[in-house]
This record gives structure tokens, C-alpha cells and sequence, in this order.
């Protein structure tokens, strides 16, 4: 009764794949490393650490260290796999190979929630930063720029930079790279601009009381859940984007190298510049002043006598926090591809354009998440997106401890070091995370997981067995 639902797939390499379902190989460490900044620098930074500021006072750094110690145990985990299998598809094709056909879809599955999500949230995050100079430099009105919970009607500029990001994408990816390697600086060079004004007016007495809403995930008389801990699984958001490189690494042409550099390159860059950002934050203003802002560093700037620099650091956000998008509609993209490539979802969904980019795609997806980015607030489509994402790094710590017992001899570019502590601390950390989420954000992501497991009996599953009995797929890529 069980049969194939734990048969594995061996990772073909791009070279075996059909030419009309192959991704160009036109990527180089560069590139990865951007588009490693590039996805990881976003919302998370940006606009959710007002949301975390929220939830745990000044205590919220705490939460940039947690987050970051445990996105950083998984990423060495995902250079580990993304290096052993340089097969587009990231923690689905890992979890195929190694845990399963079930698990695989599982995780597939929600990856697609944190791809999808990701995307809308940024979207939002967008939105924050270029409703006011919107508003005070072309009239737009604010119900045109705000979701229903704010009190609009739907979020256009979200839905207008998803459109924008969509065209790019949709000419090919080598463009997009080299686009995005410009767009990274751009960012850098406002997060430095703020930390520079922001840290000579650190106070000391903006870090009392510090741990305001205690440590762990505690429910508030109204109803919102806060703690360093209820803080730390949304402040998670700012941290990954580095396993939007795996999903390009069929696109890279050294993909053993180029890889482990990307991704293990781009988080450490990121925690550095989180940690100061964090602390130039809470400490050159009350944290009560910025919580839930939806452009709280330019707030912060505002409230410090800079608006000049207010207003640079949100046009900077306007111009490069599409590198965000760009990142997580190339991965989504990839993600949906491989899966359909694989049989579980229509095949018509893996087909490449001439220039080797799936532009179909790449358009169905931004109309989804357009929909989503124009009417839901952000924290909650984050605090989703997190869960769909803590899952798929569970599961890549999870399969690099399987693979290091199973085969402790198979070739390894690249190695986690201590690795039952790393893989230890990512599949632990990530449990915590999730349970510190929002229990309504749980109860999505069950109700998501059943509606995928409904579709895996339904659809996917027979289809690959189908295509198992009559041959149509090689039956010896499958144990
Ligand atoms: N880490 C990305 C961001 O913060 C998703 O926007």
C-alpha cells in the first residue's frame, strides 16, 4: 500500500534532461552571490523589523541573532546539497532523492507557499515605502494603496512592481542577473547610509526595559502573540533568499564552486549588515516609535531630523527591493518547473521559451501573487511564508544528516562542518521557529499541507506511477 510513496529520483544532470526542458547555463559566482543579496536584503529588514520591534521590544536584536543563527546552520546544509545535487528544484529535488516521493511533494509544496508568499509580501513591503512620495509627489489616493485591513482597497503599487518584475524576468535570466549585481549596491549603500546616521545617535536608554514581552511566545490580553521568540519566527523573513541560489543551479556553469560561494558568501554578508542595522535602530529610537511602521527605517530617520536621508533611503527601497521579487519569482518559477518536469504537475508548465527561461511560468505565478499582495496585510502573508520555508529547511538539514550516514564516502565539494551539530541546529531551530509563529499561521499552513497531500493522491501520484508502467519515464532513475 505504500508503494512509491517513499520511491526516490535519482538528479539528473542538466546536460541529460530533453533540450526543451533544459535551463541555459549562464551564471557565474558573481551573479550568485547578488542574487544571494539580492533575495536575502529585503522586507525582512526593511519593514519587518518594525512588526518584530512590536513583538519584542529592544529585545528584537536578540531575535536578529536567533533568526540568523539558525538560517545560518541552514544554509551550510543547503551549499552541502545544493553542491552534491546542482539540479534546479533546490529542497524538493534534495527531499526527492534522499527522503522520498511523499516528503518530496510535501516539501514542494511548501516551497511553493514560501515563493509565492515571499514575493507577495515584498510586493508590500514596496508598497510602504513608495505610498508616501506616491501620494505627496502624483496624488495617488491612499485607498488605491492599501489591502482592505488597512482600511483600502486594494494594493495597486504592489500589484504594478509583481507586473514590472514578471516583463524582466520573462526576457531571459543572464539579463536579470546582471540587472540585479547593479540593484544589490544600491541597496548596500542605504542600509550603510543608515547605520552611519543612525548609530551616532544611539541611546542607551532606548535598550530599557530590554526584553519588555519576555522570551518566549506569550499571547497579550489583545489577542497578539509577542516574546523575542514570536518576534524571532517572523524577523526569520529577513534571513533566507540564499536558497534562491540553489534553484538557479542548473543555470551555473561551475556549479561545485560557484555554489558554495553564493550561498554561504551571501548570509554571512547579511548577518553582518543585519546586526548593525538592528542596533543603529533600536538604539537611535524608542522602539514604541517605529513598531509596525510600514517604512520604519525612513521613520526613523524622519523622527532623527534627517528627512533628506529618509527620503533617499526609501527611494533606494523603491529601486532595489525588486531584487527581493526578482529572486523569488526566478526561484518560484524553477520550483514549479521542476516539479512539473518531474510529472507532478502538468507538463505544459515545464516548457522553456527560446531563450531558456520558462516564461508561462513565470506569468501564472505573478498573477497569483498579485492577487495576494493586493488585498492581505504583510505580516500575515510573511508569518506564512515563513512556515512553508522553515518545513524546506527542516527537510535539506534533514536530508544532508541522511545522506552523511547513508553515504559518508559520496564526493563532497563542499562540507558542513560539525555536521550532526549544524544539521542539529537547523531541523531543532526550525521547530521552535515554527511554533513560535502565530497559531493561526499554523492553522493555514495544516490546512495548506492537507489541500496538497488531497492533490498529491489525486493527481500527482498516479500520474507518476502511470508514467512508471508504460514506460513513458526512465524507470531507472527511481529506487
Ligand atoms: N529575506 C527577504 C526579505 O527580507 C525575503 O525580503
Amino acid at each position: 500500500m505504500t508503494g512509491g510513496l517513499f520511491r526516490t529520483k535519482a538528479v539528473k544532470t542538466a546536460a541529460e534532461h530533453a533540450p526543451e526542458h533544459r535551463l541555459a547555463a549562464t551564471l557565474s559566482w558573481p551573479h550568485l552571490v547578488a542574487l544571494g543579496i539580492g533575495a536575502i536584503v529585503g522586507t525582512g529588514i526593511l519593514t519587518l523589523i518594525g512588526v518584530g520591534a512590536g513583538k519584542a521590544g529592544p529585545a528584537v536584536i536578540l531575535s536578529f541573532v536567533i533568526a540568523g543563527a539558525i538560517c545560518a546552520a541552514a544554509a551550510l546544509a543547503y551549499a552541502e546539497m545544493a553542491t552534491m545535487m546542482p539540479a534546479s528544484g533546490s529542497a524538493y529535488t534534495y527531499s526527492y532523492a534522499v527522503l522520498g516521493e511523499l516528503i518530496a511533494w510535501v516539501v514542494g509544496w511548501s516551497l511553493i507557499l514560501e515563493y509565492s508568499l515571499v514575493v507577495s509580501a515584498v510586493a508590500v513591503g514596496w508598497s510602504g515605502y513608495a505610498a508616501p512620495l506616491l501620494q505627496s509627489w502624483a496624488g495617488v489616493p491612499t485607498e488605491l494603496m492599501s489591502g482592505p485591513h488597512a482600511g483600502g482597497i486594494v494594493n495597486l503599487p504592489a500589484i504594478f512592481i509583481i507586473a514590472v518584475v514578471a516583463a524582466l524576468l520573462s526576457l531571459g535570466t543572464k539579463e536579470s542577473a546582471t540587472l540585479n549585481a547593479g540593484l544589490v549596491v544600491v541597496k548596500i549603500v542605504a542600509l550603510a547610509v543608515f547605520v552611519a546616521v543612525a548609530l551616532p545617535s544611539l541611546n542607551a536608554a532606548n535598550f530599557e526595559p530590554f526584553m519588555p514581552f519576555g522570551f518566549v511566545k506569550t499571547m497579550g490580553a489583545d489577542g497578539v502573540e509577542r516574546g523575542v521568540m514570536a518576534a524571532a519566527a517572523i524577523i526569520f523573513f529577513a534571513f533566507y533568499g540564499f536558497d534562491a541560489i540553489s534553484t538557479a543551479a542548473e543555470e551555473t556553469k561551475n556549479p561545485g564552486r560557484d555554489l558554495s560561494i553564493g550561498i554561504v558568501g551571501s548570509m554571512v554578508a547579511c548577518i553582518a549588515i543585519y546586526m548593525l542595522v538592528a542596533v543603529a535602530a533600536v538604539g537611535a529610537a524608542p522602539f514604541a516609535s517605529f513598531a509596525n511602521s510600514p517604512e520604519p527605517l525612513a521613520l526613523i530617520l524622519r523622527e532623527l531630523g534627517r528627512p533628506g536621508f529618509a527620503t533617499f533611503l526609501a527611494v533606494s527601497a523603491i529601486i532595489a527591493l525588486p531584487t527581493v521579487l526578482l529572486g523569488f519569482l526566478f526561484g518560484q518559477s524553477r520550483i514549479f518547473f521542476t516539479i512539473a518536469r518531474d510529472g507532478m504537475l502538468p507538463i505544459g508548465l515545464a516548457k522553456v521559451s527560446p531563450r531558456g527561461s520558462p516564461v508561462r511560468i513565470t506569468l501564472f505565478t505573478a498573477a497569483i501573487v498579485s492577487v495576494i499582495a493586493g488585498l492581505l496585510p504583510i505580516d500575515e502573508i510573511a508569518a506564512l511564508a515563513n512556515a512553508g520555508t522553515l518545513l524546506a529547511f527542516a527537510a535539506v538539514a534533514l536530508c544532508m544528516m541522511v545522506l552523511r550516514r547513508r553515504a559518508p564516502d559520496a564526493p563532497r565539494v563542499f562540507r558542513a562542518p560539525a555536521w550532526w551539530l549544524v544539521g542539529g541546529i537547523a531541523v531543532a531551530g526550525c521547530a521552535y521557529l515554527f511554533f513560535s509563529l502565530p497559531a493561526q499561521t499554523q492553522l493555514y499552513f495544516l490546512i495548506w499541507n492537507v489541500l496538497g497531500i488531497v492533490i498529491y493522491f489525486a493527481y500527482a501520484r498516479p500520474k507518476v506511477s502511470g508514467a512508471l508502467a508504460s514506460k513513458s519515464v526512465d524507470p531507472e532513475v527511481f529506487e
